[in-house]
């Protein structure tokens, strides 16, 4: 197989401190000392020590502790220097403190998700709505009007959220030559949503399928899949939610809006683990996927939103996640809510790369058309390249640990850019630096 390992690099000479050392952290290690050549140091923050033979393996500095609300400030400040990139992959590592943190002292920040602290996911106390990833968004973005600087803190730069919205901008732009639609690159919010409202785009699927296959079966009371199984478990409990159009005409009948009713977003009384949508990939065409919550649902349908003159909204996409999780993640979803009433498995684990025995990740955006006619565009990553192209994980992390890498890229370029999601970033200068470890990126013409 004729793989071309990238070796472009970064000056970037100051610390990296990553908080949470599972899948996607340790995956994300070896690319950070292939392409950061010059940083003075890595510390890593984990209360499991599994891993921390990889993290010493790579020089970096290991720290068995659970970083808490409590001890979040004082455990960053004895490592932290003055020149510090914090990188958030825990699971329930507050994100709305360590943006606020990394402003006051003009710190870098990247993470992949909007994460609370310990009490939203798995709180039969909240309400559905306040369980929901629109809540979690609106209180992080609530910060972009008081942080004290300007420093760079990139909001779910993973593959989705994350790199997925970096395809959608090049999808619009092959759509729009393949329509003949006269286009310049559009550089506003606006000139892109105008784009994807010339183009009839009436919504959008991230569609995923993930056919990696362990080389065992999963054992019963056992969580198996291929990026965290607490993650996860977390979204597949959360209230289903997807970015509501403008093209919608019927509303579902366990379909809520949020209070705030210029929101973005509707939700379901159902969790998304319990919800089909069909969808379409390249390789397995049509099959149903599960409408999990993810943070690019609303923001991607928030970003391409029109407004006319009076303020008032034209036009929105539709937008949700249809994820097709591996077979075994499937089985262990299917155990979770109809053997154990939703109560986590005792045993739970990522499969390793040398776990897999063979599959991809096709993880892509599907743009549909008001006429049926669709467009997907994105990535497709075996196991087998991936095991060429890095150490330390399987074709779903690398999509992932890709995305982390060329946003922390993005933020070393642009230093001033204060708190920003994937769409605002420029998408060409993203994808350059995350494609030579993405598989075979293509477009498909399908219909619905
Ligand atoms: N945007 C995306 O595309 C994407 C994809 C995969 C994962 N993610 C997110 O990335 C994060 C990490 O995922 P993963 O697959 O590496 O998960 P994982 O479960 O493999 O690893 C998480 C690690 O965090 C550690 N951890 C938990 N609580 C901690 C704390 N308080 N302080 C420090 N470390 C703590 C755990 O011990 C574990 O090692 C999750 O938030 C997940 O949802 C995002």
């Amino acid at each position: 197989m004729q793989v071309n390992i990238p070796s472009f690099t970064s000056s970037f000479d100051g610390q990296v401190i990553i908080i949470g050392f599972g899948s996607i952290g340790k995956g994300l290690l070896p690319l950070l000392r292939r392409h950061m050549p010059n940083l003075s140091g890595i510390t890593i923050f984990d209360p499991s020590s599994r891993n921390a033979s990889i993290a010493y393996a790579y020089g970096a500095n290991f720290i068995e502790i659970s970083i808490t609300e409590e001890n979040y400030e004082e455990q960053i400040n004895k490592v932290a220097k003055d020149k510090t990139f914090i990188v958030n992959v825990a699971n329930e590592v507050s994100s709305f403190d360590l943006v606020q943190l990394c402003s006051e002292r003009e710190w870098l920040y990247i993470d992949t998700v909007v994460e609370p602290w310990p009490g939203t996911y798995f709180n039969s106390n909240l309400s559905l709505e306040e369980q929901t990833n629109y809540a979690l968004r609106k209180k992080l973005l609530s910060l972009r009007n008081i942080l004290p600087t300007h420093s760079t803190a990139i909001s779910c730069c993973g593959a989705n959220p994350g790199m997925v919205s970096w395809l959608t901008k090049t999808a619009l732009l092959n759509m729009a030559k393949q329509y003949d639609i006269d286009t310049k690159r559009p550089e506003s919010r606006e000139e892109w949503s105008k784009l994807m409202h010339d183009l009839q785009i009436r919504g959008i699927h991230i569609a995923e399928y993930d056919s990696q296959v362990p080389k065992f079966p999963k054992k019963p009371n056992q969580f198996l899949n291929t990026w965290s199984p607490m993650g996860f478990v977390a979204e597949a409990l959360q209230p289903a939610e997807l970015g509501w159009g403008t093209f919608e005409e019927d509303f579902p009948i366990n379909g809520n809006r949020f209070e705030d009713k210029d929101a973005p977003a509707i939700y379901l009384n159902d969790p998304g683990g319990k919800v089909e949508v069909q969808t379409w990939t390249p390789e397995h065409g049509k099959h149903p996927g599960f409408l999990v919550t993810h943070n690019e649902a609303i923001s991607i349908a928030d970003y391409f939103s029109l407004f006319n003159g009076e303020g008032e909204l034209v036009y929105r996409p539709t937008c949700h996640y249809a994820y097709r999780p591996s077979d075994v993640a499937i089985e262990s979803l299917r155990e979770l809510f109809d053997d154990r009433q939703t109560k986590m498995q005792d045993e739970w684990k990522v499969l390793e790369a040398e776990d897999i025995a063979t599959g991809n990740d096709e993880l892509g955006v599907l743009l549909y058309r008001t006429d049926n006619s669709a467009y997907w565009y994105g990535s497709t990553l075996s196991i087998e390249k991936t095991k060429i192209l890095v150490p330390h994980q399987n074709a779903t992390g690398l999509q992932v640990t890709s995305a982390v890498l060329s946003g922390m890229m993005y933020a070393i370029n642009h230093p001033a850019e204060g708190l920003i999601e994937a769409e605002e970033m420029d998408h060409v200068e993203c994808l350059y630096v995350q494609s030579p470890y993405l598989g075979t990126i293509a477009g498909h013409n399908t219909s619905l």
